[in-house]
């Protein structure tokens, strides 16, 4: 894998303009500042897909899609982010330079290739073998066959048969000049212990390559024929730099077009299930290969829709020790749905003895949302066992405690209030209390009591975001609260003003300039406040990572740059100035004239700069979460200050940043304080020690003094008039 150079990705960022990138695939028409055209991700009658060249990116109003450039290239072209920088160097003719790799990463990346390589070779053979080899189709096609899978299949999927000839590849690949060393690495081959030979470890088997997602060979699975119990069912390759089994997902390259079409990932246990949904026509299925979910293959599919479907097999065991796994899609914000099929069938069995009209519809008309699902099988369990029925609660609420869209909480607080028959007032405040819980662990939340431990253990993600002094025993005594809604909400329209006018001087300091991030990041280093939703942490973290490394010499340039437009248009200015003017008077006044429109277009210029600095980086950022937020602040209009519409016809947002943004701040400490405010009113009812109660007690009335002076300070800024200059 090389990597681009960051200049260039600058380059390519810079050059690529959004309308023309776009035009390439959608018909667009001018409207006003932007362009207009139909919705190249969903169907659509009357257009909602709008571009705007001037903030760069596109966004349908309906479907939500859309973004910069890259953005757009990687969703409507399924590419991934270098792909898509790829894609547009070739459109701007822009040539890449390759990154000068560090020898760690040199290694690293001939590793990879020579793995990728002996993998396609063994693929090729695989595939040979099943059509062109006596053993190949007498077992390996005949079993394919008998199992109902048909050529298209077969070739989509690429399945293959390994020869039952103790060191066939072997043999072949050492006479292709393919290295000993990389056929062991990649599990082709292993050396037996007993006689030091070499044999092919997939020998009799037949074969699932397993793709990555943009459709390199990482890995195979090979499958016995033997009904033997003590011959392994499956061998698969081992973990190497090219494949992370948690980071893979069978099918996903087969199904990516379908999930996005529509909108929708079906997900399944093994290989023969994909294969043979696709077979019925349902194309947009993928395997977990037999392990429980991890948060690589959550993001994976995430990619590519919000929306999940968990087929289970009718056995119970199954169906409980995935339950957990899901809890992780929820805290991802995906919707998820469960269908359960008729008893003794699996995906594989069912599509194979039905119409491919008869799975569509049973899926259509029996999957069930997940919550109602896992709330009436644990409520099968426990019956009218009392203690049981609050154990069932609990996991319930800690399920919907994760969930980050507070609207989709309440709904489901008052539907399972209603399953379980308990108060919904009940309901909520566990959760409450679950959310808080959450938050003061450095751990991501989603784990559920009953739970054996993870096999893959989730990264604690929020680490890096905790201050470096770490945890110590005060922050038992003083939780942070839960993030709540409102909360999230001032810290997005925070985040709003960080991205679009992160390097835009706010205020000077003793004549020196102190632009809105540095300002920001003052007044929350101040109060010791980090962003609480770890997406906006991670771009507030980025942002500062731009103003640090890079900023000040970027912006030295930029100005040069305008120095040398400046003196350009001075001189062109001047000439024709010497050309038309008529006496000495009116050279001086024409060049007074002259100096001043060259003056501001050099102050416009530089604002430019700065505005565009954050945001065309973040809209353009590797990461998914980040470039599709950053994209949603830029689109955004006004949220949260009521104020604007008094005065927008006197002052733009961008001429009023000294009001908004410390604003915007003091509204952030106000909801932190409220949060911690109501957190401690929770505290104070179930607290039995005295001295416990007293300092709490303490903290409360320290709070609502801040309360009342941030109050005061922004109330008094809803009255005052604008602040103009
Ligand atoms: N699996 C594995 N190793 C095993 C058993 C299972 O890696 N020893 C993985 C495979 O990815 C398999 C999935 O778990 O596809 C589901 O297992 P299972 O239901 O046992 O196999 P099927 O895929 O249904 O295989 P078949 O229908 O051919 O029996
Ligand atoms: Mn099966």
């Amino acid at each position: 894998m090389k990597r681009i150079d960051r200049e260039t990705v600058q380059r390519i960022l810079d050059t690529a303009d959004i309308v023309e990138v776009v035009s390439d695939f959608v018909n667009l028409k001018k409207r006003g500042a932007n362009y207009i055209g139909l919705c190249p991700f969903h169907n659509e009658r009357t257009p909602s897909f709008s571009v705007s060249r001037s903030k760069g990116i596109c966004k349908c109003f309906s479907c939500g899609k859309g973004g910069s450039p890259v953005n757009f290239i990687m969703e409507h072209e399924q590419m991934s982010f270098n792909e898509a920088l790829r894609y547009l160097a070739r459109k701007y003719n822009i040539e890449i330079k390759e990154h000068e790799m560090t020898e760690a990463e040199r290694e690293e990346a001939t590793e990879r290739e020579a793995l990728m390589a002996v993998n396609d070779f063994a693929l090729g053979e695989f595939v040979r073998n099943l059509t062109s080899t006596d053993d190949g189709r007498d077992i390996g096609l005949a079993y394919f066959r008998e199992r109902g899978i048909n050529e298209q299949m077969i070739e989509r999927f690429k399945l293959g048969y390994s020869l039952d000839r103790g060191d066939a590849l072997y043999k072949e690949a050492l006479a292709k000049g393919y290295d000993e060393k990389h056929l062991l690495t990649a599990g082709l081959c292993a050396r037996s212990e007993k006689t030091g030979t070499v044999y092919d470890r997939f020998r009799g088997r037949v074969m699932y390559p397993v793709f990555s997602v943009s459709g390199r060979v990482v890995a195979f699975g090979g499958r016995t024929l033997r009904n033997d119990k003590s011959v392994a069912k499956y061998v698969n390759s081992p973990e190497s730099v090219i494949y992370h089994k948690s980071r893979e997902l069978y099918g996903l390259y087969q199904a990516k077009q379908s999930i996005v079409r529509n909108d929708k990932c079906i997900l399944v246990e093994g290989y023969m299930d994909v294969i043979s949904m696709h077979q019925a026509g349902i194309e947009n299925v993928v395997a977990s290969s037999g392990t429980s979910l991890t948060e690589g293959q959550i993001r994976l599919i995430h990619r590519f829709t919000d929306n999940v479907t968990v087929i289970y097999d009718s056995d119970a065991a199954g169906i409980k020790a995935s339950l957990r796994g899901i809890d992780m899609l929820l805290a991802e914000g995906m919707n998820i749905k469960v269908l359960l099929l008729p008893d003794g069938d699996d995906p594989d069995s069912f599509a194979q003895h039905h119409s491919s009209a008869e799975v569509m519809e049973y899926i259509e008309g029996h999957e069930t949302d997940f919550i109602r699902f896992k709330t009436s099988i644990l409520l099968d369990d426990a019956k009218n066992d009392p203690i049981g029925r609050a154990r069932v609660t609990n996991n319930i609420i800690r399920s919907i405690a994760v969930i980050p869209d507070a609207v989709l909480r309440n709904e489901y607080i008052r539907e399972c209030s209603r399953m379980l028959e308990v108060d919904d007032r009940v309901l909520v405040l566990q959760m409450q209390k679950v959310m808080a819980d959450n938050a003061s662990r450095p751990q991501r939340p989603a784990v559920n009591d009953d739970d054996p431990p993870r096999a893959d253990p989730i990264p604690a993600k929020g680490a890096a975001d905790t201050p470096p002094d770490g945890p110590g025993p005060d922050t038992h005594a003083h939780p942070q609260p839960s993030v709540s809604a409102t909360v999230s909400l001032y810290e997005r329209e925070l985040l709003r003003y960080i991205v679009k006018y992160g390097m835009v001087t706010l205020i000077e300091d003793d004549g020196n300039p102190v632009s809105v991030l540095e300002y920001v990041r003052a007044e929350l280093d101040a109060d010791e406040i980090l962003f609480a939703t770890p997406l906006y942490a991670t771009i507030y973290r980025k942002a500062m990572a731009m103003m640090d490394a890079s900023w000040s010499a970027d912006s030295v340039s930029c100005r040069e740059r305008l120095d040398e437009i400046y003196a350009g248009e001075m001189r062109e200015g001047q000439e024709e100035i010497r050309l038309q003017a008529t006496d000495l008077a009116d050279i001086e006044n024409r060049e007074k004239l002259l100096r001043e429109r060259c003056d501001d277009n050099y102050l416009r210029r530089l604002d430019e700069f700065a505005v565009r600095y954050l945001e065309s980086r973040l809209i353009s950022d590797p990461d998914d979460g980040v470039r599709r937020t950053a994209t949603d602040l830029v689109a955004e209009k006004y949220t949260l200050s009521k104020v604007h519409t008094h005065y927008a016809r006197v002052a733009t947002e961008r001429e009023r940043l000294a009001e908004l943004v410390p604003r915007a701040v003091a509204e952030l400490k106000l909801g932190i304080i409220n949060d911690r405010i109501s957190h401690n009113h929770l505290r104070l009812k179930q607290i039995a020690d005295d001295g416990e109660l007293i300092s709490v007690l303490m903290e409360q009335k320290e709070l609502f003094e801040c309360r009342a002076a941030l109050a005061k300070y922004l109330g008094e800024r809803i009255v005052a008039p604008p602040h103009r200059s």
